[in-house]
């Protein structure tokens, strides 16, 4: 199914979200004295910078979940509305400083902020774009949303730090990969869904069912995307592929590929230094043409109906029902 269907239900307040973020493209500094803020307006460098990396291409799918998770009670966009925006600022800061830290070339189809311009560039507008994500949250002026947002950035950090730390280590589990995954990636979806259960009154068991939809999704969607990164094209995904063995991050697929052939492993040849191109070359058309794109799929699957199990125990709406096509779409994604 389409992402525009599974929308549907919040589609016109999703517009409004984009709306939102075209007015932080613009950069505001009302705050500050008259003519300092009038100044930093006039070198229209920031707006340039926040423009690239705010305009369209993402599949947005935080903030939905935000709107999704807002409709099951008292559905109130002056709240829901600048806390998805929060979300989807915090999620764009975070691939702008991924990027950077990965030396990627692209994103969204687009070259990122580190490619136009550098890294220093990529780490200010990074900054820039956080503080933003916390003044929106704190518009909600519910401090338990507020201060959520600021654990998740933690989270994340702390995830993209762990990833950074066991690069090129081979002697990693399955439990370190998923605690990963759990930080870097499930912790913002569970936020995008616990926050807009909170803002729309939810009952603390509906939040709870809300919050643990969005981390197992987000698992299953960080699995989907290290098996992407084997099997996808460039010209789907918008960016470039085979960048974690590069990294030397070990995902699921490459971790299966050392269990399946333990002895003579591109993926150990490559982590112990030798021959790179030729190893990441080996390692991808051995997953590719194994069991173990299967596999991996079958894992994140499994996550999907984790996701969705409790379900049943929300308010049969049509955002329900979003809830879980939502969840088919992840696994069978190609962007
Ligand atoms: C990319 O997220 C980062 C990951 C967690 C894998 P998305 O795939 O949601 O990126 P956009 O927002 O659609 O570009
Ligand atoms: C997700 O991981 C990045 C963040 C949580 C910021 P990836 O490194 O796999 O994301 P992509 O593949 O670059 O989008
Ligand atoms: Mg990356
Ligand atoms: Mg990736």
């Amino acid at each position: 199914m389409q992402l525009s269907k599974i929308y549907e239900p919040i589609q016109q307040d999703l517009a409004k979200v984009e709306d939102m973020m075209k007015s932080v493209s613009k950069a505001d500094f009302s705050w500050l004295p008259k003519q300092l803020a009038h100044d930093l307006k006039d070198s229209g460098k920031l707006a340039e910078l926040l423009t690239h990396s705010l305009k369209g291409g993402g599949k947005r799918i935080r903030p939905a979940l935000t709107l999704l998770s807002g409709k099951f009670y008292d559905y109130n966009l002056d709240y829901l509305l600048p806390m998805a925006t929060a979300v989807e600022i915090l999620h764009t800061a975070t691939l702008v400083h991924d990027d950077a830290i990965d030396k990627s070339p692209a994103r969204r189809g687009r070259p990122t902020i580190n490619k136009v311009w550098d890294d220093d560039k990529a780490i200010l507008l990074g900054d820039y774009l956080f503080a933003k994500a916390g003044e929106l949250a704190a518009t909600t002026q519910n401090l338990r949303v507020t201060k959520l947002l600021a654990q998740t950035l933690m989270t994340i950090t702390s995830g993209e730090l762990a990833q950074s730390f066991s690069a090129f280590n081979l002697e990693q589990t399955r439990q370190h990969y998923l605690q990963r995954i759990s930080s870097k990636t499930a912790s913002l979806f569970s936020l995008a869904t616990e926050s807009g259960a909170i803002l729309s009154q939810a009952p603390g068991k509906s939040a709870k069912v809300l919050k643990e939809y969005g981390y197992n999704l987000g698992i299953a969607f960080q699995i989907v995307d290290d098996i992407m990164d084997f099997i996808g094209t460039e010209e789907e995904m918008g960016k470039p592929v085979g960048s974690d063995l590069a990294q030397g991050t070990l995902t699921l697929p490459a971790m299966l590929l050392l269990e399946h052939y333990p002895e003579d492993n591109p993926v150990k040849e490559l982590f112990q230094n030798r021959d790179r191109q030729k190893n990441i070359k080996l390692a991808i058309e051995l997953v590719r043409s194994s069991s173990i794109v299967q596999e991996c799929y079958t894992v994140a699957s499994d996550y999907c109906a984790k996701a969705c199990r409790n379900l049943n125990l929300l308010p049969d709406n049509a955002s329900r029902q979003s809830l879980i096509n939502l969840a088919d779409y992840v696994v069978a994604r190609k962007r």
